[in-house]
């Protein structure tokens, strides 16, 4: 099948995989209206879609998700919602539980609300493979209960609840992708790959949780918003689907690669406190999503060494970000291993 969809809104394309997404849209879909609306958190920065500005078909709307009457007035100029809008950082969520209950779980209700009273065609809710929680051995299947361990992962998995709710009791037509970690340009500074880049560029240490054997599976933004333009337009009725490349990494592993990419030494690696919680290995049965068409393009070699390269070549666009504020949570954050 494939969706005709005229008008979208997309929330939360401020951020690291929306404006990517965004991107996307408009180079594959010129004739597609998007209306991005972000609450400009830190995370969220409009220079990362200033490229748009003022083209044809594109809006960008400074707002929250939880302001009911504003999401009522664009979900009924919109005939589907994207939702990217969230926070999204699991160590921000162990210092500030609450914001992403409001985000992630009420914010998430508002937007199936105004998406059920305009009868959109979809509602696609962008989900993490964190709802399935650690996993220790096999892989996760859509089938899965969910079992989070963190506020992030719990508000998630909350949000998706609700959305799933709404598709039971209102037939909500919903859409759900649940990606693994996601990295490339424009990711904010905090997670893995971006704090171990940048600290490269700058000679500081490369932060690893405990002894930097958790395992992730690592996939190139592109590859995902790929998988969600794919589900939007051609996934059948309603349903969830996994994104991942299958691939197995520790954090050690990247840490070794980005410094070999860099040619830098080893010995700029720091092993500290482990993150309370930490769950140590997620892994998706991509099996679901890879019938529907999709596969992973980008291997982990190619899309570090790009991901490596933007950053070098962008420096404008994440020194601003390292300052201040950032810096106080970078010290809360980060403790000294004790062993
Ligand atoms: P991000 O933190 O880079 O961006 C989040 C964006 O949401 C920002 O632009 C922020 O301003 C905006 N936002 C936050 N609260 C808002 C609110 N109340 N109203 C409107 N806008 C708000 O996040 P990201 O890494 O791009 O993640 C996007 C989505 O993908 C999230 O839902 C996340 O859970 C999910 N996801 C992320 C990953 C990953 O590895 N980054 C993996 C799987 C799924
Ligand atoms: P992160 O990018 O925060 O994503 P996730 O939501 O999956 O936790 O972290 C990825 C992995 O890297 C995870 O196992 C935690 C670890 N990690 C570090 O070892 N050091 C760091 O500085 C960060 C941010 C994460």
């Amino acid at each position: 099948m494939s969706r005709s969809l005229k008008r979208l809104l997309v929330a939360g394309a401020a951020g690291f995989i929306g404006s990517n997404f965004v991107r996307l849209l408009r180079h594959t879909r010129p004739d597609l209206e998007v209306t991005v609306l972000d609450k400009l958190t830190y995370a969220g920065n409009r220079a990362n879609l200033l490229e748009f500005e003022g083209t044809e078909g594109y809006r960008f709307v400074h707002g929250d998700i939880c302001d009911a009457g504003l999401v009522d007035t664009l979900a009924g100029q919109a005939d589907a919602i994207v939702n990217f809008a969230a926070e999204t950082h699991v160590d921000r969520s162990l210092m500030d539980p609450f914001a992403f209950i409001e985000t992630d779980v009420r914010g998430t209700a508002v937007l199936c609300e105004a998406a059920r009273k305009h009868e959109h065609e979809v509602f696609l809710l962008v989900s993490t493979d964190e709802v399935y929680g650690e996993v220790p051995a096999g892989r996760s299947a859509e089938t899965d209960a969910f079992r989070p361990r963190s506020p992030y992962s719990a508000s998630k998995a909350a949000g998706e609840h609700i959305a799933h709710a709404y598709a039971e009791s209102f037939g909500l037509p919903l859409l759900v992708t649940r990606g693994s970690n996601t990295y490339g340009p424009y990711q904010y500074p905090e997670k893995l790959i971006p704090v171990l880049i940048t600290n490269a560029v700058d000679g500081l240490r490369l932060p690893l949780y405990k002894d930097g054997s958790a395992v992730r599976d690592y996939l190139f933004v592109e590859d995902h918003c790929r998988a969600i333009a794919q589900v939007l337009f051609d996934a059948p009725g309603s349903g969830a689907y996994n994104v991942g490349t299958g691939a197995e990494t520790t954090g050690l592993e990247v840490a070794e690669a980005v410094l070999e990419i860099m040619a830098k030494p080893k010995s700029l690696i720091e092993f500290v406190a482990d993150r309370p919680g930490h769950d140590h290995r997620y892994a998706l049965d991509i099996s679901r999503i890879t019938a529907l068409g999709w596969e992973p393009r980008v291997t982990f070699a190619e899309g570090l060494e790009r991901t490596v390269r933007w950053y070098v070549e962008h420096q404008e666009w994440w020194r601003p970000l390292k300052s201040g504020e950032y810096w106080d949570y970078y010290r809360r954050n980060y403790r000294p291993l004790v062993s």
